[in-house]
């Protein structure tokens, strides 16, 4: 018989990442709802019983399959999980930081989630931790794979949307690895798997032995924010790769929505650091391409001080730039980076700034010119898939379902309908 039952798929949320842990579980609970409706539904067609009796055998079945897991209260053993494990974090007074499992989590597959950019006051036993640095929260993420692995954890995935250390992805001179190196640990601590957003470079991939990872991407649900802006695809429309970096990613968005594509070429002074997008370390920058007259999107990984598209968006601007859109799958918003984009808009630099919530920001997200697009589905889709060790191809590659919205939207769009404002506005 079939039936689906996810009594040993365990949600554990570091602080940093509770919020999105969150919105994940509640498209699990939606999703395994559904699924426990349609076999029980089904079962009681086959049989000719009713609902009742076949969600009691539904019941019966699960209870049989997941016997010995401990964790697992009364209401917990029927469909409709609770998926988070209670866990103890601890600050103590000299800085280190300890989880503690409240459940039993042996033989599950367990997911640890972290965002290590939240600098928000979390929740600690003890009350709350203001502004924990990235490194605070990449200590938490050690500490609670080695609890999880110690409590005899099945199989461990870490879900990070952003990969912390990412930009340093390659060696110049005397430095280090980083990005590959944290990897290496989480793989020495004994993770399995790591679900990330957008990884900065592919060459962190490679350095892994046995861990897997799945590098997700938000195209899809970027385009579709874009399709919604009346009429904006039926512009005049360039797609603009921040840096030779980004290329690749921005190819891609030119070709799904089949629109030429230009490049800024930017160079950087390493002896200086970025503080924040007056003081960049970019020493410069210049554009390959026609933007004249033209709406203008440009699609980028991280959005650290900000420095490097406000500096884009001027030189566009310079070079007659209509309006600019600009996506960012990582909105870190460094610094003093909101007060900037605050003054760009002000400026008419850009238009619209659409983000993914794989970063948890709160001012952010009120304002005008920032749309927020929400990846915890696409997340909780693939983490479904892992558990049941079904293929995650199809939801790697959103080429197919951006072609399918592309087709429904340009068909219903009206042409140029929207009348826009050069200072941003409109
Ligand atoms: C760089 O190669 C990245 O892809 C981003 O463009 C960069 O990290 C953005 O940083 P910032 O906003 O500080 O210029």
């Amino acid at each position: 018989m079939k039936y689906s039952n996810p009594a040993n798929l365990a949600i554990i949320a570091c602080p940093g990442g509770e919020s999105f842990a969150d919105e994940v579980i509640g498209h699990l609970k939606r999703k395994y709802r559904h699924s426990h409706k349609r076999t029980v539904d089904e079962l009681a067609k086959r049989h000719n019983i009713s609902v009742e009796q076949a969600a009691l055998q539904i019941d019966l079945i699960n209870k049989i399959v997941t016997r010995g897991s401990s964790s697992q209260s009364g209401a917990d053993r029927n469909s409709i999980h609770g998926f988070k494990v209670p866990v103890k974090f601890t600050v103590f007074a000299n800085g280190e930081i300890k989880s503690e499992i409240e459940e039993s989590i042996r033989g599950k597959d367990v997911y640890i989630f972290q965002d290590v950019e939240n600098h928000y006051p979390l929740n600690f036993s003890g009350g709350a931790v203001n502004n924990l640095s990235i490194n605070d929260h990449l200590m938490t993420i050690f500490v609670t794979i080695d609890a999880a692995r110690q409590a005899g954890a099945e199989r461990i995935t870490l879900v990070i949307p952003n990969y912390p250390y990412a930009r340093q992805h390659k060696a110049k001179g005397r430095e280090g690895i980083s990005a590959s190196r944290i990897g290496k640990i989480f793989e020495g601590l004994g993770v399995n798997h790591i679900i990330t957003l957008d990884i900065h470079s592919r060459d962190i991939i490679s350095a892994f032995d046995r861990m897997r990872l799945e590098n997700l991407h938000a195209s899809y649900q970027i385009i579709q924010a874009l399709s919604k802006l009346n009429g904006i695809l039926n512009d005049d429309f360039v797609v603009v790769s921040p840096d030779t970096g980004a290329v690749d990613r921005n190819k891609f968005f030119a070709s799904a929505l089949k629109k030429p594509l230009a490049l800024l070429y930017k160079e950087r002074d390493y002896s200086k650091v970025s503080r924040d997008a007056s003081q960049t370390n970019i020493s410069q920058i210049r554009l390959l391409g026609n933007v004249k007259d033209k709406t203008v999107f440009m699609a980028d990984d991280i959005l650290g001080t900000g420095g490097t598209l406000i500096k884009g968006m001027k030189l566009l601007k310079e070079n007659g730039a209509r309006r600019i859109i600009c996506s960012i799958s990582l909105p870190l918003f460094s610094g003093k980076a909101l007060s900037h984009f605050d003054d760009a808009y002000r400026e008419g630099l850009f238009y619209r700034l659409i983000g993914t919530n794989a970063v948890y920001q709160k001012e952010v997200i009120e304002r005008e010119w920032y749309i927020n697009v929400n990846i915890s589905g696409l997340f909780a889709q693939v983490i479904s898939r892992l558990h049941q060790n079904q293929s995650v191809s199809s939801l790697l590659d959103n080429a197919e379902i951006i072609n399918r919205l592309l087709s429904q939207t340009l068909i219903a769009e009206p042409q140029n309908e929207l009348p826009f404002q050069q200072n941003g506005n409109g």
